[in-house]
């Protein structure tokens, strides 16, 4: 039974072995083993016994605006439906955080507007997201495309709204 869960230290080499893969055949971004494992919470694999089939992260970068990267399927088990179900655990996981607006850099377009994501120009993204970027061979004719997605707003209960209290998630401090 393939499982779309949380990533473990254990996964990380298999990770690795799979993002890299594609990486070069110029398809994603390689990651080093110290990036995944710094940022192990971000991840989820998809996973069918000891055999790791996919992953995809869900990177916090900016005031209501978080990232879904690293997005790889294995040879042979891509399309049916895994990578999709990769980004919508990404996805569930950034409106639970209160997210507002979730952004990919990808070459292959066409799956995230599958997804419910929208080409946006680059410049429309805050500079702070390239700081990954200044570190890429590739940088800066990538030629990797932008996509934007918004999620809905949590509404705030009809007691808080009557009250005039502000949301919980715009407390500071
Ligand atoms: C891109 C990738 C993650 C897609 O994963 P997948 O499991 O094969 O995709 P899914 O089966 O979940 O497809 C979901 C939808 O996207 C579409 N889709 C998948 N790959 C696509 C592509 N390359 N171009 C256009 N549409 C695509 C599917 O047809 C499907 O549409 P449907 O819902 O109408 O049937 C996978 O092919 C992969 O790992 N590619 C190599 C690495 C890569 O390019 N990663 C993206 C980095 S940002």
């Amino acid at each position: 039974m393939i499982r779309i869960r949380k990533a473990r230290m254990s996964d990380v080499e298999k990770m690795q072995d799979l993002i890299n893969h594609h990486a070069k055949a110029g398809r994603m971004l390689a990651r080093s083993l110290l990036e995944l494992y710094e940022n192990l919470r971000d991840f989820y694999v998809a996973s069918e016994g000891g055999k790791l089939l996919g992953t995809a992260a869900l990177h916090t970068s900016w005031e209501d605006l978080a990232e879904v990267k690293s997005v790889s399927v294995a040879e042979g088990r891509q399309g049916s439906g895994l990578g999709r179900k990769l980004v919508e655990h990404c996805l569930a996981e950034a409106a639970a955080l209160g997210v507002g607006r979730v952004f990919a850099l990808t070459y292959v377009p066409g799956f995230f507007e599958k997804l419910g994501f929208t080409r946006i120009e680059r410049s429309e993204l805050p500079h702070r997201v390239w700081a990954e970027c200044l570190r890429c061979p590739e940088f800066p004719d990538c030629g990797e495309i932008a996509m934007m997605r918004a999620l809905p707003r949590k509404r705030r209960s009809r007691r808080l709204r009557k009250a005039g209290k502000p949301a919980k998630n715009s407390r500071r401090g």
